[in-house]
């Protein structure tokens, strides 16, 4: 029964979310709306009780200024009492410094698209100073033939730090957990699923 505001900048995956939304009953397609927009300076002229940013969205805010522009816009966006809950990754020490080189997490599989098999594998170069993992993923042709190389780039978020940034935008963190089943966020946690609220509570306004 909730409405529901859904933002990104990327057509491709805004088509896909349309195309989902599309085929929801009715009651339920008419409270979703879809929109483009950046993270950083988004202004949807309204307020949330709830603004959730799931699967690592934030390790796209690359820069100090891109993380506190963001979450300043969402504070923005909190109606009195509202609350943002987002993940990131928690680092892995071990990841971060792997071979750069060798090609990790191998895996066979089919392509849909072409039904070809491929083998799956990936690398990674870190900036221990940005914190920002610069990802390859490769797609090899078992049969030969040429690859397919995607980039991704990924901004790593230390516990502490992201506390610290949080607080420099105006929210504090209320919970933090390790998971989406509100398990303790310890050293075998994959993800950092943070809930923060506005640091000086909002009033209501009106009558
Ligand atoms: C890992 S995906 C998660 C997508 C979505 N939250 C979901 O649950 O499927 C990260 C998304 O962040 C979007 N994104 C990255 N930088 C952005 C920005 N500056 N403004 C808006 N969206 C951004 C990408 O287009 C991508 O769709």
């Amino acid at each position: 029964g909730h409405r529901v505001v859904a933002l990104d900048q990327s057509p491709a995956m805004l088509a896909k979310l349309r195309e989902r939304v599309a085929a929801l009953p009715t009651a339920a397609r008419d409270r979703a709306e879809v929109v483009t927009g950046d993270l950083c300076t988004f202004e949807l002229r309204q307020t949330f009780d709830l603004v959730i940013a799931a699967f690592n969205v934030f390790e796209h805010l690359y820069t100090r200024g891109e993380v506190d522009a963001c979450l300043r816009r969402v504070l923005a966006h909190l109606a009195p009492g509202g609350a943002l809950a987002f993940d990131v990754q928690l680092p892995d020490l071990a990841w971060l410094i792997r071979d750069p080189i060798k090609r990790w997490a191998k895996t066979r599989f089919k392509d849909p698209s072409t039904g070809r098999a491929v083998f799956y594998s990936t690398n990674h170069d870190y900036d221990p100073v940005g914190q920002i993992a610069l990802i390859r993923i490769y797609y090899d042709p078992i049969d030969g033939g040429p690859g397919r190389i995607v980039k991704l780039s990924q901004r790593k978020f230390f516990p502490a730090e992201l506390e610290a940034l949080v607080a420099h935008a105006g929210l504090t963190m209320v919970e933090r957990f390790g998971d989406f089943s509100f398990g303790p966020l310890d050293a075998g946690s994959d993800s950092q699923v943070l809930v923060c609220e506005a640091a000086v509570p909002r009033r209501k306004t009106g009558g």
